[in-house]
């Protein structure tokens, strides 16, 4: 038992030992069609049909799509290329050699969100390109790690902040990570950025994602007409690599790890 059914702290649910089932049956999901899209980018591949990929494998699995319908939206994933940092809508554009992406998945399965997104390349990615995928990867984990009870979200945001722009890149600071369970976007924002021991305290039972965007240049971003298309201002390449998570008695829970461990695309 890990607190009273129904509780919150500083207005973040606290959720039970049998939650944590729902969560990674829906983050399982997820992660798998993360997984199973891999071969389908590639030079030439638009991101329109890569969405219908991921709308049929969100049926076949019995889930539902988080995204379809939210706020208006009509895709069943966000695909954000190059120096789009976040949101990018699925079209008829074409990928091109070298062309970094990100694909973002939320799919529920009763009732449970399971969020996460992952950084794919078609065809094959240059060194400079290479080196902000790995640098954003390992934010996020180091973002992860942080993660425990007594610390704090502010611990989480410092740990990604002071590991990516040690590595002289920029953390965006217009999204943020959200509390998530049977709801999409919950209490708290989880910034990537922050200072020790600031913001609410971590207790076991939370669940939230970590999704820092980082870029290779200025962390301002503009939001493009279409009121969705988040980019970089300075056109600068963006990665973004995302977990939903839950805080254990001791550490943390990973919701959405690959089955076949492809979270990161080059390790293969
Ligand atoms: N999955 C995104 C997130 O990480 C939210 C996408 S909302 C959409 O929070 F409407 F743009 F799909
Ligand atoms: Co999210
Ligand atoms: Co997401």
């Amino acid at each position: 038992m890990i607190g009273k059914a129904g509780q919150t702290r500083d207005g973040i649910r606290i959720h039970q030992e049998v939650d944590f089932a729902g969560m990674h049956a829906a983050g399982a999901v997820t992660a798998r069609i993360l997984d199973e899209i891999a071969e389908h980018v590639f030079p030439g591949q638009t991101t329109g049909e890569i969405d219908r990929i991921i709308t049929e494998k969100v049926e076949e699995a019995g889930a539902k799509s988080a995204t379809i319908g939210y706020k208006g939206y009509q895709h069943a994933s966000c695909i954000s290329v190059n120096h789009v940092v976040c949101h990018g809508i699925p079209g008829d554009k074409r990928l091109k050699d070298g062309d970094i992406l990100n694909i973002d998945v939320t799919t529920i399965v009763d009732g449970w969100f399971g969020d996460s997104s992952r950084m794919y390349v078609a065809g094959k990615m240059n060194r400079k390109a290479e080196r902000l995928v790995q640098v954003t990867h390992d934010a996020l984990m180091k973002g992860i790690e942080a993660v425990k009870p007594g610390n704090t979200f502010g611990d989480i945001g410092h740990a990604i902040q002071t590991y990516a722009e040690g590595h002289r890149m920029s953390i965006v600071r217009d999204f943020c990570g959200h509390g998530l369970g049977q709801v999409f976007h919950a209490p708290p924002n989880v910034l990537h950025y922050g200072r020790p021991g600031t913001g609410p305290m971590l207790e076991e039972g939370m669940f939230f994602t970590i999704e820092p965007m980082v870029n290779l240049g200025r962390p301002e971003t503009k939001v493009l007409a279409d009121d969705w298309t988040a980019v970089t201002r300075d056109k600068s390449l963006s990665a973004q690599f995302e977990h939903s998570i839950g805080v254990t008695a001791d550490g943390f829970d990973i919701f959405t790890l690959s089955p076949t461990g492809k979270f990161h695309p080059t390790y293969e």
